[in-house]
């Protein structure tokens, strides 16, 4: 790719861009949320087209007008956001809109037989005729890689592949890029996990504010190069910190708290106004499903949640809202944000009410002035605070999702994995914010599969295994090992 440049409304996501990859390298693509990856990539796989700018594939000039254009050139999207319809079986995904058909009728069972040894390859054991919704999220990527390679894929593009999966998920993954490298397949790589770009990466190439930063060979790949190329500057690390918050002792209490997904298990626990309160645990332990239902998302089968002395009326998300309770959910796309609604809306569509005056009417001015305030303060990257978070770039959409709560005036805030899809230096920020808040007296309950995150942000941790509390960490004890050890279930009982 030569020269690509992308304009959209009030912004240049790219400018001259070049980028290269040979057969069977594994280049990963980083940089700070909005630097342009995922339009990059879309660029390449068909999404979007450039406003200039030359495409080659082995050696002959290409114009790549649609998604079926850049299956065509062999070129192969797993998305950052997995498209995969749940209601089909895997091998019916696989082959979705190329089905192999007998007499004119779709034909199953080779459906079945000819994606099995895609399946195969990437050791993935399961049957074609699985339904996609029974699969773990890790597994239906691998799915989409499947899908890839039936498709004779010669570069695969994955945006942010591993980050919604298991740790032993993303291991095996990495296994698999290696692999797909072997055979001389391009892998492009888009991630915010230094960790994991250090381990697989052949060559790192860094974006900055749409334009090309510069380059790391395998040798040069290490966290602080990788940093220095996307922020430009020497980054602090995580700080661990020592609190010297006064806390409010039981600010929020959760009592025998039931949920959907662990029916038999009671959870219990308290987090103190001032508090910073970790919880630690692999994907599946139960611990989204247990904050929507302290939340009121989903309705408790029992138990109860305390703020103050005061229990809340059990499933309701008004009630939870008004009494100052908040949650920041994993999924945005799903339940943080109104796509379509701008950057303003957002942030004052739970709190709207204080924005209107004795006749009910809305001061714009007013909301306009908060939306302002957090995009500032969160340096959300966006042309304006009227732009539609539809075309905000995924880490800028969840700094929307916390610069809503922001604008209220929680008593308890539930983050779950506040910094999901987020670049390293606006973690950093997150982190002070988060911070600030426990300083002002909330109670804070920080949902996070990040280790460096919950040992460097966490004043005491609590880590879940298959539905309950598996054990408790105080600072002096904060170590990775006993996270991972009280993870996988902890002291036999
Ligand atoms: N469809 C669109 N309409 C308008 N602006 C867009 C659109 N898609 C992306 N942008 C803008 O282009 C810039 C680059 O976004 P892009 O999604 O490529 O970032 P990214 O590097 O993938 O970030 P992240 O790490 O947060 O996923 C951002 O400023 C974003 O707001
Ligand atoms: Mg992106």
């Amino acid at each position: 790719m030569e020269n690509i440049t992308k304009r959209f409304p009030g912004v240049v996501a790219l400018e001259q861009v070049r980028f290269e990859i040979c057969e069977g390298e594994i280049v990963a693509l980083i940089g700070e949320n909005g630097a342009g990856k995922s339009t990059l990539m879309n660029i390449l796989g068909g999404v979007h087209q450039p406003d200039e700018g030359e495409i080659e594939v082995a050696g002959q000039a290409a114009k790549i007008r649609s998604v079926s254009d850049a299956n065509a050139l062999g070129v192969g999207f797993v998305h950052q956001e997995l498209n995969i319809l749940d209601n089909l079986d895997v091998g019916a995904n696989v082959y979705l809109g190329r089905e192999p058909r007998r007499l004119g009728l779709i034909n199953r069972r080779k459906i079945a037989a000819d994606t099995r040894p895609y399946l195969e390859v990437l050791g993935l054991d399961v049957d074609p005729e699985t339904p996609l919704a029974a699969l773990s999220i890790g597994q239906q990527q691998m799915v989409e890689i499947a899908k890839a390679l039936s498709k004779d894929a010669k570069i695969i593009i994955m945006d942010e592949p591993t980050s919604s999966l298991t740790l032993s998920e993303t291991e095996r993954l990495l296994e698999v890029i290696h692999d797909l490298g072997k055979n001389g397949i391009a892998v492009i790589y888009i991630s915010h996990r230094l960790g994991e770009v250090n381990q697989c990466a052949d060559r790192v190439v860094a974006l900055r504010d749409g334009c090309n930063a510069g380059e790391l060979r395998r040798e040069e790949i290490n966290h602080d190069a990788m940093v220095r190329l996307m922020v430009g500057r020497d980054l602090e690390r995580t700080p661990s910190h020592v609190s010297t918050r006064a806390l409010d002792s039981k600010r929020f209490t959760v009592s025998n708290l039931r949920s959907s997904l662990y029916p038999n298990r009671k959870v219990s626990f308290e987090v103190a106004g001032g508090e910073i309160l970790g919880m630690a645990g692999l994907v599946g332990a139960g611990r989204s499903e247990l904050a929507q239902a302290a939340f009121g998302v989903d309705p408790p089968l029992e138990g109860c949640v305390n703020i103050d002395g005061a229990s809340l009326k059990r499933g309701s998300v008004k009630e939870s809202i008004r009494a100052g309770l908040y949650l920041a959910p994993e999924d945005r796309k799903q339940t943080g944000l109104v796509l379509e609604f701008e950057i303003i809306q957002n942030i004052t569509l739970a709190s709207l009410g204080s924005y209107a005056s004795r006749f009910g009417l809305i001061d714009r001015d007013a909301e306009r002035a908060e939306a302002e305030r957090q995009v500032e303060s969160l340096r959300i990257k966006t042309p304006s605070a009227c732009t539609a978070a539809i075309n905000l770039s995924g880490g800028n959409q969840q700094k929307v999702v916390l610069g809503k709560w922001l604008s209220m005036n929680p008593k308890v805030i539930i983050f779950d994995e506040p910094t999901r899809g987020i670049d390293v230096g606006a973690k950093n920020e997150i982190y002070k914010l988060i911070r600030k808040l426990a300083e002002r007296g909330v109670a804070i309950w920080m949902i996070s599969s990040d280790m460096e995150e919950v040992l460097g942000v966490s004043d005491r941790i609590v880590v879940m295994h298959e539905g309950r509390i598996s054990g408790e960490l105080q600072r002096d004890a904060f170590g990775e090992e006993a996270i991972m050890h009280l993870a996988v279930g902890g002291p036999k009982t």
